[in-house]
């Protein structure tokens, strides 16, 4: 039975979906149907098709009461809009279907695991969250929320767990049947933990395994939407951090990504052995991947960061987009993202420019656009090292955003100052790069609204959101000193 809350959302986004035209949305990144749109949620294969959910409030360009929104795709690019799945009609999750993820059972339904809050008064009569994981049912379009619900609550949680925060559950099933989920709480030390629990009966009851890897305050303060997952012989846990602070160039203030990278231990535990950023430039937050059947291991993310997202387009009907589905692997320790392989069949025309020399600016022939996929290599002249070297793209007589890489530091940093956002928040992101042989390799891909770069064959990846005008299709490049340079671009065509 669809609710009265959720058949209202799907009324109002069938009724003002359709107004928003096509031009006025990313060529290929998801976004809302209508209104605001958040975390990723879901991203599963069901039935052969691939299906995104995400946070989602129809209603306004602003976070409020969450739905959980729906999307399926054949290719990670092309999006067709389903109504939306899930509202926060029951007492449990009166105030937000929060994130969660989904797989598919084995009598063919579909699963979706998520957050449930709900409002309550503390000790103090102060108004808090209180956060359990419940779970509903469909068919790939409609779910019906379970009378278990919520299956894990506070009496769930290790001694000193934090139900105000007790959140985003990702599930997955081994091949002996066996359901696992991973879910974030906030730990007695006021930081985050990443908590295993196990379902022997396919997501109706759930016991506590153990703390998977926790916080003690290193990497921020509470730890949100965790994934955990193997690949290429090693275990991967994916979490967002709140409250971030800095180190050095890795880790930025605020809410930041984090990837472990370890091995699972014979009595099944996490060693951790490397960390880093998962993504480097400005948006980038709550990542979730999924199992592709042809066994890629495929991520996408929200495109936003929570610090920026009152700088929007005065009254946009969508707001908030996912990162382009990259596929992951690991190599020396490090987390790879590539672009997913599909993108490569919207590839249009080559335009190839091979050796030039670049010190004043310069447009090259046939590189213009803002749908497009483009490759830039930097390296000395062999005479005296260039300074820096700089890509301008979505530029006009007013507006840029800027690529800039700095030998001698080693930085690459993303300047979007003049890109359609005039508001007083940050605006650069700097990051460390490693050139290989004196050589950088940037594959840069734009849309109408962002722009996500990936370095030296996806060794790191930076992301932004951008509203600068479309007519602003000028790319260039600059150096100080001297720079050899390969550009090879193609327009994409979806
Ligand atoms: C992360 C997050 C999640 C939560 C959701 C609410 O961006 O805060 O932890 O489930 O957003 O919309």
């Amino acid at each position: 039975m669809t609710s009265e809350v959720l058949q209202k959302a799907r009324d109002f986004e069938a009724h003002y979906g359709p107004h928003i035209p096509e031009a006025e949305r990313p060529a290929f990144h998801a976004t809302p149907t209508i209104g605001w749109m958040n975390d990723p949620n879901g991203f599963s294969f069901y039935k052969g098709v691939c299906h995104l959910f995400y946070q989602y409030h129809p209603y306004s360009n602003e976070w409020g009461p969450m739905h959980w929104g729906h999307l399926t795709t054949r290719d990670f690019l092309h999006w067709e809009r389903l109504p939306a799945a899930l509202a926060p009609d029951r007492e449990y999750d009166a105030a937000g279907c929060f994130s969660g993820s989904a797989a598919e059972l084995s009598d063919g339904r579909q699963l979706l695991m998520y957050t449930g809050v709900r409002r309550d008064r503390d000790e103090e009569g102060f108004i808090r969250d209180v956060q359990t994981q419940c779970i509903a049912l469909g068919d790939g379009v409609n779910y019906e929320k379970c009378d278990l619900n919520p299956v894990l609550s506070g009496p769930d949680l290790p001694p000193g767990g934090s139900t105000v925060d007790f959140r985003d559950p990702k599930i997955w099933q081994e091949p002996d049947g066996t359901f696992y989920a991973v879910i974030g709480n906030r730990t007695d030390d006021g930081s985050g933990a990443i908590l295993l629990y196990q379902s022997k009966d396919e997501g109706k009851s759930w016991t506590f395994v153990r703390t998977l890897d926790a916080c003690h305050n290193q990497y921020g303060k509470m730890w949100e939407c965790p994934d955990f997952f193997p690949l290429d012989g090693r275990q991967v846990i994916l979490t967002s951090p709140q409250d971030m602070n800095p180190i050095g160039l890795e880790f930025h203030a605020g809410n930041g990504t984090l990837c472990l990278i370890g091995d699972l231990d014979p009595d099944g535990s996490f060693a951790r052995k490397y960390t880093q950023a998962v993504d480097y430039g400005l948006d980038f937050y709550a990542p979730q991947t999924v199992a592709a059947p042809d066994g890629r291991r495929v991520m996408i993310a929200w495109m936003q960061n929570w610090a920026t997202v009152g700088a929007k387009p005065d009254q946009c009907r969508w707001f908030g987009q996912m990162t382009l589905p990259r596929e992951l692997s690991i190599r020396d320790g490090r987390l790879y993202q590539l672009p997913v392989r599909e993108l490569e069949r919207c590839r249009g025309q080559q335009v190839v420019h091979r050796f030039i020399p670049v010190s004043g600016e310069v447009n090259l022939p046939g590189v213009q656009g803002r749908v497009l996929d483009m490759t830039v290599t930097v390296r000395p002249t062999g005479g005296e090292i260039y300074r820096w070297f700089r890509i301008r793209v979505a530029k006009d007589g007013e507006h840029e955003t800027i690529i800039r890489y700095k030998p001698n530091e080693s930085t690459l940093k993303i300047d979007r100052t003049r890109s359609g956002l005039p508001h007083d928040i940050v605006h650069t992101r700097s990051f460390l790069v490693r050139p290989k042989n004196g050589e950088l390799k940037l594959r840069v891909i734009l849309d109408r609204f962002s722009v996500e770069v990936f370095v030296n064959d996806g060794e790191q990846a930076a992301s932004s959101v951008i509203y600068t005008r479309q007519e602003a299709d000028a790319i260039t490049f600059e150096a100080g000193g001297q720079a050899l340079v390969d550009v090879e671009k193609y327009d994409l065509k979806l």
